[in-house]
């Protein structure tokens, strides 16, 4: 370490305590046992399902999916009283009984594949891709997040479950509980999707993304 440039050296720092607070040290292995009470939903290969609301997680970043998981089990999310669907997953998030158990189950969680996602939403993708320029700057250009700016990533989602958040996220139903610090940033840029239609349009171009 010693011989490292001082640069060298506080660049290799950065980048394990980085690593360190988002993939701690997730068991998938542990993580796979966990998910039998989430395959009720979300599917055996975390494909989710329409019919039950349940978004595909499969491939998710683990980062995010923690994050989720700790603010479905502390109420930050999915306590609303509105929240149909929150609700729902709300109680399977706190049959994670610790931080060990979010950590392992998002572990397996990011080892599933990317479902193949039919479309259900007819929106003018063209409209939606002048809209999506905003949303560039944090999810990027194909949608395939940034951890650095704490935005998920949005392709390989349904169309329909990008629309209900984006629709809670204009009403409040998310981002508004105040120690939810990441979907108070998301909440003003859904709000700039003004109409239903654009909330349609740019749902339907994010639906085109690989
Ligand atoms: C009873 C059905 C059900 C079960 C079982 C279930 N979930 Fe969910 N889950 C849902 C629903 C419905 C949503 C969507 C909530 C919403 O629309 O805001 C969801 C959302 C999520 C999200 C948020 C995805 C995102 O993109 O923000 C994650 C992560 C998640 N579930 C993981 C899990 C894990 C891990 C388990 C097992 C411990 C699990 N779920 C068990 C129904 C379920
Ligand atoms: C300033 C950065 C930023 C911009 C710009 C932005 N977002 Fe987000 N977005 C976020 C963050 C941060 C989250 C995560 C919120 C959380 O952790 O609950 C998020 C979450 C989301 C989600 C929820 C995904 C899921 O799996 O539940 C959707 C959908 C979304 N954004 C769509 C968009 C769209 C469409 C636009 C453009 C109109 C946009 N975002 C612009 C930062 C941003």
């Amino acid at each position: 370490m010693k011989k490292l440039p001082g640069i060298l050296l506080i660049f290799t720092i950065v980048l394990s305590s980085t690593t360190a607070a988002y993939a701690a040290d997730g068991d998938a292995e542990k993580g796979k046992v966990l998910f039998t009470v989430c395959m009720a939903c979300h599917g055996a290969n975390g494909e989710g399902n329409a019919v039950l609301n349940a978004p595909a997680t499969g491939g998710q970043d683990e980062w995010y999916v923690i994050r989720q998981l700790n603010n479905f089990r502390a109420g930050v999310r999915g306590a609303h009283a509105d929240d149909i669907f929150g609700a729902q997953m709300r109680p399977m998030a706190l049959t994670l009984v610790d931080e060990q158990a979010v950590i392992d189950v998002a572990a397996y969680v990011a080892t599933l594949p990317v479902p193949e996602l039919a479309t259900t939403i007819e929106g003018n993708a063209d409209a939606g891709k002048k809209a999506f320029v905003v949303c560039v700057a944090c999810h990027g250009a194909n949608g395939e997040g940034n951890v650095s700016l704490n935005a998920p990533r949005l392709s390989g989602q349904y169309d329909w479950y990008i629309k209900r958040q984006l629709e809670n996220f204009k009403t409040g139903v998310r981002g508004t509980d105040p120690k939810d610090i990441y979907g108070a940033q998301m909440r003003p840029m859904a709000m700039i999707l003004a109409t239903d239609e654009q909330v349609l349009d740019v749902t339907a171009y994010i639906a085109t993304l690989e």
